[in-house]
């Protein structure tokens, strides 16, 4: 850290704030002392200016439109590396080794099955219950499956959640997708690797035989890699804010699902398709655009925008890829709901409401044709988009907590409320 210091003035006080500067990215103003040196606070509501913490995972270059694992680019290692050994990384800051992967692999496929007692948690929701809403019940039930796994002062425990959590959600996701179709549940399979696995549990039978796509495998295990991690976004920070006070690993993971299922965040593949569909033809593009622009109308083009990227996300970029890669593989030619997002894209692009405002599509806005066209409902986008999420969440649960200088986070405010009144009896009010 650097001894430079920014000086700030007002109200004939004079206080000197620390500056640190990041490897890459902008530099920090430490106000850690503000309030006790200068008897105020700051206000940034959403915190569109305020580092919440010191990471090491993953940074975003917003202007350039570069997201980096460990410093490695997305673009990279979505098309050299798989999820599981970007969850390596994630987790211990670097590329295994080919023994180091095999260990950790052999670790994750045999911790997927569940507790078989969670099979009559997930019966006591209706069928029609969201998805989302049933992983949100069974994450945050873990913490009463797996007592053995949830002291946070135990390095142990805390490796062996990191473990039952990466390794489980794709079954509880797939047990959430059966419940709600009212089909059986399918148990994982220690012969398939992650992603072949999760799509067998999602769409065999036990009527008959079911021949995972390796194409589709492969980009199933491109989505989960495109959605990893992200640095300090809504649903990650709510999991470091639940961990300051100490709280479980699968109370924090449950609460990190719950953020991520808003339409603003990893809703927003779901709203995007919703959209999508709703504007139908490529003819209709221009009034949902003006309708987008118009202040008094709520309406937003789901999918596009992005509070850190002011260029293209570049997980939109390989997702638009993959798109055309899949429903190609799937003879699926002519998909109106793909021309519609290309059009949109376009005619998005060209006009400068979109280009000032620097709203570019994100990396909800492609996923869900994918998605699609592999046979998933909407109401499925987000608990998938959660299920890869799992890992970031995780790993910044474990960087938080090896931070010796962590706190229970406890923001203040800007109280416009009434000052002291006393109690008013019933009969003397107006
Ligand atoms: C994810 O944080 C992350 O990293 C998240 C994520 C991750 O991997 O974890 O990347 C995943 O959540 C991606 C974002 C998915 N959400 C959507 O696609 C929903 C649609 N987008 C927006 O609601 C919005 O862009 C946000 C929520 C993503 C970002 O909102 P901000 O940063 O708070 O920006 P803002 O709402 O202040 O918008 C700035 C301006 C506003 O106009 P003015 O008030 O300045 O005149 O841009 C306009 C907004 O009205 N604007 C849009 C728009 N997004 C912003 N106008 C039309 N359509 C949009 N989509």
């Amino acid at each position: 850290m650097t001894d430079r210091k920014a000086t700030l003035t007002f109200d004939n006080k004079t206080l000197e704030l620390p500056i640190h500067s990041p490897t890459v990215g902008p530099d920090v103003i430490d106000i850690r002392k503000l309030y006790a040196q200068g008897d105020v606070f700051t206000h940034d509501p959403g915190f569109t200016s305020t580092s919440a913490c010191e990471s090491t995972i993953t940074f975003i270059d917003g202007d350039k439109g570069e997201l980096l694992h460990r410093g490695y680019p997305i673009d990279q290692l979505a098309s050299k590396s798989h999820y599981l050994e970007v969850c390596y990384l994630l987790l211990y800051g670097e590329l295994p080794t080919a023994a180091e992967m095999e260990k950790f692999e052999n670790t994750i496929t045999r911790h997927t099955m569940l507790h078989e007692q969670m099979t009559y948690f997930y019966r006591g929701f209706r069928r029609d219950a969201h998805p989302m809403a049933i992983i949100v019940g069974v994450m945050g039930a873990m913490s009463a499956f797996y007592h053995d796994s949830t002291d946070i002062s135990d390095p142990r425990q805390r490796e062996i959640a990191t473990h039952r959590l990466i390794a489980k959600m794709p079954t509880i996701v797939a047990w959430a997708f059966k419940y709600s179709i009212g089909q059986p549940f399918v148990y994982p399979r220690n012969d398939l690797d992650y992603a072949a696995n999760f799509l067998n549990m999602c769409f065999s039978v036990p009527a008959e035989d079911y021949e995972v796509s390796p194409v589709l495998a492969r980009a199933m295990d491109r989505i989960f890699t495109l959605h990893a991690d992200h640095e300090q976004n809504a649903s990650t920070s709510t999991v470091r804010l639940a961990s300051s006070s100490g709280a479980n690993p699968f109370a924090c993971i449950a609460a990190g699902a719950a953020c991520l299922w808003g339409p603003a965040h990893g809703g927003a593949n779901q709203a995007c398709l919703e959209m999508l569909r709703k504007i139908g033809t490529v003819d209709k593009i221009p009034e949902y655009i003006a309708r987008a622009k118009d202040k008094d109308d709520p309406f937003r083009l789901m999918g596009f925008g992005h509070r850190v990227y002011k260029n293209f996300d570049p997980r939109a970029k390989v997702m638009k890829e993959s798109a055309d890669e899949v429903l190609d593989l799937l003879g699926i030619h002519d998909n109106p709901t793909l021309q519609v997002a290309k059009e949109l894209e376009r005619q998005a692009l060209e006009d400068p409401y979109f280009a000032e405002k620097k709203l570019f599509p994100n990396v909800d806005f492609y996923s869900g044709i994918i998605l699609e066209a592999m046979g998933f409902p909407t109401s499925m986008f987000t608990p998938i988009f959660a299920l890869s999420r799992t890992v970031g969440w995780i790993s910044q649960w474990k960087e938080q907590l090896s931070d010796p200088a962590h706190k229970i986070g406890r923001p203040r405010q800007l109280y416009t409320g009434h000052p002291f009144r006393d109690y008013v009896e019933v009969e003397d009010r107006g």
